[in-house]
């Protein structure tokens, strides 16, 4: 008997490596999140997880058997190789100092840390430990050595309370969110269509100080151009992330600078562009780069008196205007945000206007709902030829959204 229609494509597939920390019990919740997207999950536990976790609990989840020793009696094969060679993304949840120390070693001792070693695929962690441990020096050299090596990505550890009862960094990052980062980079799998693509990417408010103590500034958390940036990455690019006071992690891939007022922002991106603009085939402007600054900025603390206080704020520059202007032959390619209190027509006749007041090729038009719930409303992408309402969607969304525009226009 024959089926009708074409085969399927078989199901995305993580190899689910579990350590032992009191944090295992959250690798069940990201195995539900996988199950529930369609994802196959292969779990393996290191002998210390079992402290932690029953592998039934894992095996009754997944529908998988769970991978544990390397030596069990009546395998056929080698089971890491097969592991890892199924794996399209390889996620280790909780990973614990030890399990991080074993990696960045080249370690094989058990099935989880030879998979590890075995595959070609990425490698998402997701640490969890004491945060004295996490802080220690030799934790921090094997996590700079792994992300040296190009092979792992991280989430988390983050601020938040511990097994101990402390707090302090060194959680686990939320299930979901370990979830979402693999599923991006499943979603990704074979996409790098930016591969060498020199993208750079800004992103944060600007800081614009009045005194040592008091600033300028917005509401900008900087990640939408983090998820740019990474995106990107992930998807081949050369990105250079230029970012404003944020405390978000460099995605991995991604060579960071940090700047606080809209001239540095101006004066690091100067220097990455060159004179000629040749430094970059394409920048991303998402920094909220404030439109002004105070004309002066005082050395000490501005003392409180009875009288009023007027401050006097002087232009900054529109950086992206500026380059608009200046650029020759279209490059590098030229990407602004608007961010407005309006919507719908109005929201894109706004777009239109700053893609041609700013000589830029896109413009990514964000309606703000309301003061208190800044989160985006519509989205509309205006380039010279259209305009593409995205309705409401997800930062990493958009952010392939833009990506997938980018991708375009580089090949044209
Ligand atoms: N931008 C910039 N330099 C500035 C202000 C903004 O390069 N001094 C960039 C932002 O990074 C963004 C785009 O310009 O990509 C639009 O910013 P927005 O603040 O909406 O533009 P403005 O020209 O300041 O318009 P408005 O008068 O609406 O504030």
């Amino acid at each position: 008997m024959s089926t009708a229609g074409p085969p399927s494509a078989p199901a995305p597939t993580v190899v689910l490596g579990v350590s032992g920390s009191i944090a295992a019990f959250k690798a069940v919740e990201v195995a539900r999140h996988f199950v529930r997207a369609g994802v196959r999950v292969l779990p393996a536990m290191t002998a210390a997880a079992r402290q932690f976790v029953g592998p039934a609990t894992l095996a009754g989840l997944t529908g998988e058997r769970v991978a544990g020793d390397m030596f069990e009696p009546g395998l056929a094969g080698e089971i890491h190789v097969a592991l890892a060679r199924a794996a399209d993304v390889v996620v280790l949840c909780p990973a614990t100092a030890d399990l991080l120390a074993d990696l960045a070693a080249g370690h094989a001792t058990d099935v989880v840390r030879a998979v590890a070693l075995c595959t070609s695929r990425p490698i998402v962690v997701a640490p969890a430990m004491h945060p004295a441990m996490w802080a220690h020096p030799a934790t921090q050299r094997n996590v700079r050595t792994l992300l040296a090596d190009g092979r792992c990505r991280f989430v988390g550890p983050v601020e938040g309370e511990v097994a101990s009862g402390e707090t302090g960094l060194g959680r686990m990052a939320e299930p979901l969110d370990v979830a979402d980062v693999v599923l991006g980079l499943l979603r990704q799998g074979a996409r790098r269509d930016l591969e060498g693509v020199r993208l750079l990417v800004t992103a944060g408010p600007t800081v614009e100080d009045l005194d040592p103590v008091r600033f300028l500034s917005n509401r900008s958390s900087g990640t939408m151009g983090f998820a740019v940036a990474e995106c990107a990455a992930l998807r081949g690019a050369r990105v250079t992330l230029v970012a404003g006071p944020v405390g978000l992690p460099t995605p991995t891939g991604v060579t960071r600078h940090d700047v606080r007022s809209a001239l540095e922002l101006d004066a690091v991106l100067g220097a990455l562009l060159g004179a000629d603009l040749s430094g970059a085939d394409a920048l991303v402007m998402v920094a909220a780069v404030a439109d002004y600054r105070p004309a002066e900025r005082a050395a000490q603390k501005l003392k409180r008196s009875g009288a009023p206080l007027t401050l006097t704020l002087e232009p900054n520059p529109d950086i992206l205007a500026g380059l608009g202007a200046v650029r020759r032959g279209g490059r590098p390619l030229l990407v602004g945000f608007a961010l407005e209190t309006a919507s719908g027509p109005e929201l894109e006749a706004i777009a239109r206007a700053k893609l041609a007041h700013k000589r830029v090729d896109l413009v990514v038009a964000n309606g703000v709902a309301t003061l208190e719930q800044p989160e985006s409303s519509d989205v509309v992408l205006v380039d010279e030829a259209a305009s593409v309402p995205l309705g409401r969607l997800g930062k990493r969304d958009l952010a392939d959204r833009i990506l997938d525009w980018v991708a375009v226009r580089c090949r044209s």
